[in-house]
């Protein structure tokens, strides 16, 4: 099925004087959300997906996209109410953040979302996982973690730009809860995946929260996710 091609821009524009573009699949599970397609978040997709962006370019807009997923990812931590009073004296009925944090990498390419989680969440702890890939089994081995050592106490933001088949997102999450992390702690943010990735991954972990900036086409027979943006890590540290 391919992607859905929709008019792009805001509600009250007239459906013909919107640019017609790709949008992302839709989801029907509860425990999956997928950006609001505006015409911004299109244009940075755009920018990152094509192949003649520079990396400096690419690093700004992906950082973009980056602010945009962790700023939707804090809207599903709990909060509780707090009454203010304003400098004119007047009460104010508010919320504020309620628990503690943390984010978790997998290496190497989710250490790039580790800024965008900076610049929201001042000082916020950030563990690393590094996962690859078994020469001999071709399955996803644990080869490294470093997690904050009360980590079975915070909420968990795990960060992986691209979510192609899930194996290594599906790795990552079993580590967090053999440490303690559970489930419906865990929020997943990426900027691109697959519809097989996030199908498989929402009904193994049904009270995870995934958010994600796009649901693209599938998988190619290397598993890079088609259209995708080729490979995040090198695009993003090393060409
Ligand atoms: N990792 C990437 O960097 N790109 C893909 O398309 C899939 C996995």
């Amino acid at each position: 099925i391919p992607s859905p091609a929709q008019g792009v821009g805001p509600i009250y524009r007239p459906d013909g004087e919107k640019p017609t573009a790709t949008v992302s699949k839709e989801v029907s599970y509860e425990n999956v959300h997928v950006l609001p397609q505006t015409p911004q978040l299109i244009a940075l997709l755009t920018m990152i997906r094509d192949q003649r962006t520079a990396r400096a370019d690419f690093i700004f807009y992906s950082n973009r996209i980056i602010r945009l997923l962790v700023e939707e990812g804090l809207n599903h931590l709990p909060v509780v109410e707090q009454s203010v009073t304003t400098p004119v004296g007047r009460a104010y009925l508010g919320v504020k953040f309620e628990g503690k944090i943390c984010g978790v990498s997998i290496m190497r390419a989710g250490e790039a979302m580790e800024q965008g989680l900076r610049d929201c969440c001042r000082s916020v702890r950030i563990g690393k996982i590094l996962i690859q890939r078994d020469e001999e089994t071709c399955m996803p081995k644990l080869f490294y973690d470093k997690l904050p050592a009360d980590i079975a106490d915070r909420w968990v933001l795990l960060l992986d730009p691209m979510f192609a088949t899930g194996g290594s997102a599906t790795l990552a999450v079993e580590v967090l809860k053999e440490k303690g992390v559970p489930e419906h702690r865990i929020l997943f943010l990426n900027l691109i995946a697959s519809p097989s990735g996030v199908a498989e991954f929402a009904e193994r972990f049904p009270k995870l929260r995934v958010v994600t900036a796009f649901v693209d086409q599938g998988l190619d027979d290397k598993k890079y996710i088609i259209p995708g943006l080729g490979d995040f890590g090198d695009r993003y540290y090393t060409l």
